[in-house]
């Protein structure tokens, strides 16, 4: 197999920040794979695996050793039924994620329209467990298979071993970097019903006689994440991000009543949403633009998107070391006026 040479890696992240890796090879197949590991190995040539950049942050200095993207092909919709009546699908890891959506939309099964328009590879959906609009991928998922880089075995993970939470697993948790995702099985319910428990869709299809169709869904989310810089449409400047920056912070009971009780002090009120039984979701959004960064803040290369406050543009020619800066300084600001910490969601590369 051939390993290229002083690939930029820029290119291939939606944000479009990042140097070169020393080396890179895109591996179509699971052979290909494990010829890039033992390649890496026997080169002693540090390994990151690369899926569709869509949540990336690379160094300005790239990547010192083998860049190993992962391109394996293929939807294939099994004849096979799951215990509950769901149709499985058997996804390649290289596959576009909307591509995907798109098939099972079409085959009239569901189970992840809401999550249309997300940029991306099937092999990343595990990885953060990838949620919006009242759907995460932990639902759907039936199994996900590995290659385990401690025995370099192949292995089937089941739902439950994922270890799923909200935008974690073990992939990006307690076992990160010991499995590279391969195949991901999912499990759709054919003929169902389009999920729409979200605001923003119930919104949207407000005033309408008739349940909207899966078909329906999907194009409604498309059209509320075009409205918020979150599907990616050429020319539109605000695109060239890697999603939602921070996480929305899980707090105690505790820490949420300190939140509410600053959020009065100036007339506010926290959109907030009940999480894990005994804790609030809080929108890091919400947190950023009351911290005094507007959407559209920032008159640099780096700055925040002119639709969505989560999101950190790139405006052109931008640094990792200029978009880390805005992180830290909305990160003090966040932690100095509402006392709550937000955490990066992008995975940093190469720092
Ligand atoms: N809000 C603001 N300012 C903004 C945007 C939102 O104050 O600029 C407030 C509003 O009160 C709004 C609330 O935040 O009601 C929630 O906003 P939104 O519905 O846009 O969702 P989010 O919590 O900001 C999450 C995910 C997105 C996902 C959307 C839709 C995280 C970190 N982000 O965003 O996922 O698309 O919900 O379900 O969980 C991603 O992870 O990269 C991502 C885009």
């Amino acid at each position: 197999m051939e390993l290229l040479e002083n690939i930029p890696l820029a290119p291939l992240t939606t944000i479009r920040i990042g140097g070169a890796a020393k080396y890179f090879v895109d591996a179509h197949s699971i052979e290909e794979v494990q010829q890039a590991v033992a390649s890496s190995r026997s080169r002693e040539l540090p390994l990151f695996v690369l899926g569709g950049g869509s949540n990336l942050l690379v160094s300005d200095r790239g990547w010192p050793g083998l860049v190993l993207r992962i391109a394996i092909p293929g939807i294939e919709q099994s004849s096979r039924h799951d215990e509950h009546g769901r149709i499985i699908f058997d996804v390649g890891a290289g596959e576009s994620w909307d591509r995907f959506v798109s098939r099972a939309v079409m085959a009239h099964c569901a189970g992840v329209e809401c999550l249309s328009g997300i940029p991306g590879s099937v092999g990343g959906t595990p990885v953060q467990n990838v949620g919006a609009y009242g759907q995460e991928v932990s639902e759907t998922i039936e199994s996900v298979q590995v290659l385990d880089l401690k025995d370099g075995q192949l292995r089937e993970l089941c739902r439950e071993a994922c270890g799923f939470g909200y935008r974690s697993s073990i992939f990006n948790g307690s076992e990160r970097g010991r499995f590279i995702v391969l195949r991901v099985r999912y499990a759709l319910t054919p003929e169902g019903k389009p999920c729409s428990r979200y605001a923003d869709l119930q919104r949207h299809f407000a005033g309408r006689e008739t349940q909207p169709n899966l078909a329906e869904t999907r194009e409604a989310v498309r059209h509320i994440r075009a409205l918020k810089g979150m599907l990616i449409v050429p020319g539109d400047a605000d695109c060239f991000s890697a999603g939602s920056f921070f996480k929305n912070p899980v707090l105690t009971l505790e820490q949420h009543q300190d939140l509410e009780r600053r959020a009065a002090s100036r007339g506010l009120a926290v959109p907030s949403y009940p999480a894990l039984q005994t804790h609030m979701k809080v929108s890091a959004a919400w947190l950023v633009e009351r911290s005094g960064f507007a959407k559209g803040h920032g008159d640099g290369r780096v700055g925040i998107s002119s639709k969505h406050a989560l999101a950190i543009v790139n405006r052109g020619e931008a640094t990792a070391v200029e978009v880390l800066a805005l992180k830290d300084q909305i990160q003090h600001r966040v932690e100095a006026i509402w006392g709550v910490h937000l955490e990066m969601e992008p995975v940093m590369v190469g720092f």
